[in-house]
């Protein structure tokens, strides 16, 4: 809550894909709680319920839609019927994947076409339908979700890196595109974040445990981040507190790309 004992979105209408899980679940969450009505959207139906169960055990507001974010025709449609019946005021691009662990040339071509469907042009397709109805309306705020591993280099994980470079640039662009509409966009780069996709990459360890070990070690702050500390930073640029932030990428890296 805000200060003022108010939330920072009470009457606002926030859309977060991918929010079945993870990040995208603390992010419909902690909007949630600071007053909007939260459409979560993911293409696990059963999670996606989930979270909204979640929302309205604490009185909050949610619903759930069933989307995934590569099939842009459903993602036009599903944003276009959400702003005619309530408005829409935030959109979040957060859905994304991991893949296994390989370098450029033993990574499968599908495996990198997957990578690029799902978290660029889920991006893409997020924005696209969105931004007309921000533009008309002078108002609105993006969010998406790119990483860490969009700024630096990282190993094996070439088909992310591409992804995550292009949705921090790609976030720039629309921000300039939509400055003199009075929408806003910006990215968040989070660091290792402890949720289903963090676990997926030390489950391909030899030692998971050891690699886990490793991986804190290598943080100043020496511990993964949490998926409600990179909501903070969401809610944060989605807020009004962020009015005169476009175009930014927020780190949340426990001080490791700066060490
Ligand atoms: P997660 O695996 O816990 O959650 C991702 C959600 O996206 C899942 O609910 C999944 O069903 C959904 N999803 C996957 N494909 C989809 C599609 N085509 N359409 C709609 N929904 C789809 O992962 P996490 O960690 O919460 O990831 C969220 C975002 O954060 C992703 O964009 C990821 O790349 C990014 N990120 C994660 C980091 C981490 O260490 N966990 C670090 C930096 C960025």
């Amino acid at each position: 809550m805000s200060s003022t004992g108010r939330g920072r979105f009470e009457d606002e209408v926030a859309l977060v894909t991918g929010a079945a899980a993870g990040i995208g679940r603390a992010t419909a969450e902690r909007l949630a709680a600071e007053g909007a009505h939260v459409v979560v959207t993911d293409v696990d139906s059963e999670g996606g319920e989930e979270t909204v169960e979640l929302i309205e055990e604490k009185g909050e507001n949610g619903e759930f839609r069933e989307l995934d974010v590569t099939n842009a025709e459903a993602v036009e449609g599903v944003v276009e019927t959400v702003a005619d019946e309530r408005g829409l005021d935030v959109l979040v691009n957060n859905a994304g994947i991991g893949y296994e662990a390989r370098s450029v040339e033993e990574t499968e071509l599908s495996t990198r076409d997957r990578v690029i469907d799902v978290n660029c042009n889920g991006v893409w397709n997020g924005c696209r339908a969105a931004l007309p109805i921000m533009k008309s309306q002078e108002s609105g705020a993006v969010v998406n979700v790119a990483s860490l591993g969009g700024m630096i280099g990282l190993p094996k994980q070439a088909a992310y890196t591409l992804t995550k470079g292009a949705v921090l640039n790609f976030t720039r662009t629309v921000a300039a595109e939509c400055g003199p509409y009075g929408v806003r966009a910006n990215a968040v780069c989070p660091g290792f974040i402890e949720t289903s996709l963090g676990e997926a990459f030390f489950s391909q360890q030899e030692d998971p445990e050891k690699a886990r070990r490793r991986m804190e070690a290598q943080y100043p702050l020496k511990r993964l981040g949490k998926p409600e500390e990179v909501a903070d930073a969401i809610a944060y640029l989605a807020s009004d507190e962020a009015s005169y932030v476009t175009g930014h990428g927020l780190v949340l890296d426990g001080g490791y790309s700066m060490s």
